[in-house]
């Protein structure tokens, strides 16, 4: 979908960023073995995908801006018919050099023999450490070698700098054609719900609603969800990670899906909470109503300069509010946000950054304080409720009801737009969808 233009231009800047002094290490992930001899699906790291689109494993990314010549090398699996006939195709060297923008490309097994070379006598070296225990090893040798050839005139980086400092950066802010893939996920994404709302009756499972969820982001060209899928009926709706998806819908369940649809390594992030039998009860809506309405006053807030602490806050004051006269918590409003006392029934935050991570890269604060948001930032506003079904002291009627309500929402220069707008959420239009 993106030309190769557009991951130069996001070398370019990511090279600008860094600086002549500097040289970026960028790795995919070990592909992992789901049971005995097959592997989970690979999915390529997201900065390597930002980078170069590159989608095989065993892919290393070496970013050199003060390097005369080869300044994007790519270390990739070669050209290998056999194993192509068992494992699929490869686009090997001459692919990375041709198709994906690499001035020089090696075969993954000369990754180790040339990487001192690559980052020798750089001022930074960019590299996340931490995430693959045998990459780190591989670049802690790299540097133990250079320190030994310091006489010879190679030194190794005077730093080892994370990845947050500039590539996340860059990744925070989105540029046109990432927030048209965003819409289209978001489009996608907001047709799965519904199909999912038209499905679910009493006596569907909720592994079906996932399915159907699933088959709804493929038919329209999603590579599937960017995260695992929760179906949550009933007093599922409750735990929030709840991905067995085992249980058949009940007679007055509220449902609970969350689920988002990744489209050319983009995610959306997107919850919904219905009626299985059509109709809210006077309780659900209780519950429901309050965080609707704390939901939609937090996206009308979304704007430059306001920050996700700012939107968090100001749902934490509204749904204590809410949770005193629902009779959930005891009063005052403010003793119950001192003391934390609302997180018995909200205990996760507003927001997140969005994008090819579902809880996307990029620093969340500026000199300690939560940074201001600025156009082209991608954020979700997720407030819920959950009322266990075993929580002590609490109104009968509000037992086992969780409800959650999520949209992605691009901060634009004049304050936002709601990008999964078109994903019902008002309690007319639900009873609307799920009663037909
Ligand atoms: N689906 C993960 C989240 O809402 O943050
Ligand atoms: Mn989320
Ligand atoms: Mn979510």
């Amino acid at each position: 979908m993106l030309d190769p233009s557009v991951f130069a231009a996001r070398r370019q800047a990511y090279m600008e960023a860094l600086g002549p002094g500097a040289v970026a290490i960028v790795r995919s992930l070990p592909e992992r073995v789901r049971n005995g001899d097959s592997h989970y699906l690979f999915r390529q790291h997201s900065d390597v995908a930002y980078l170069t689109g590159f989608p095989e494993p065993e892919t290393t990314v070496v970013l050199r801006p003060g390097a005369d010549g080869e300044r994007v090398v790519m270390f990739v699996r070669p050209r290998d018919p056999e194993l192509e006939t068992w494992d699929g195709r490869r686009a090997g060297i001459e692919g990375a050099r041709e198709r994906y923008g690499a001035d020089a490309a090696y075969p993954a097994a000369e990754l180790d023999q040339r990487l001192g070379d690559l980052i020798a006598n750089c001022e930074e070296l960019h590299y996340a450490l931490g995430l693959d225990p045998d990459m780190d090893l591989r670049v802690a040798a790299a540097l133990a070698r250079l320190r030994k050839s310091e006489k010879r005139g190679k030194r190794p980086p005077r730093a080892v700098v994370d990845p947050r400092a500039a590539l996340h950066e860059l990744r925070l802010h989105k540029s046109v054609e990432e927030v048209a893939i965003l819409r289209k996920a978001a489009a996608i994404t907001s047709e799965a719900h519904v199909a999912a709302m038209r499905a679910g009756r009493p006596g569907t499972f909720e592994y079906e609603l996932e399915a159907l969820v699933d088959f709804t982001f493929r038919k329209h060209g999603g590579a599937g969800p960017g995260y695992t899928t929760i179906v949550g009926a009933g007093e599922n709706a409750t735990i929030l990670h709840y991905v067995e998806n085992r249980c058949a819908l009940a007679a007055g369940d509220l449902v609970l899906i969350d689920a988002g649809c990744e489209y050319h390594h983009y995610t959306a992030d997107v919850t919904r909470t219905w009626p299985a039998s059509g109709r809210f009860t006077p309780a659900q809506r209780e519950l429901y109503d309050l965080v609707l309405e704390a939901q939609e006053a937090a996206v009308a807030a979304v704007r430059p300069g306001v920050t996700l602490d700012d939107l968090h806050q100001q749902v934490i004051r509204r749904l204590t509010e809410g949770m005193v006269a629902l009779g959930l918590l005891e009063g005052p409003v403010d003793a119950r946000i001192e003391d934390l006392g609302y997180k018995k029934f909200y205990m996760h935050g507003t927001s997140h950054w969005l994008g090819m991570d579902v809880h996307d890269v990029g620093a969340y604060t500026r000199g300690g304080k939560p940074r201001p948001l600025e156009p082209g930032m991608v954020i979700t506003v997720e407030p819920g409720l959950y009322v266990a079904v075993d929580a002590p002291g609490v109104p009968e009627r509000l037992r086992g009801l969780g409800v959650r309500i999520e949209d992605d929402v691009l901060v634009t220069a004049g304050g936002h737009e709601n990008l999964t707008a078109a994903c019902p959420k008002r309690v007319a239009d639900l009873e609307a969808i799920c009663g037909a």
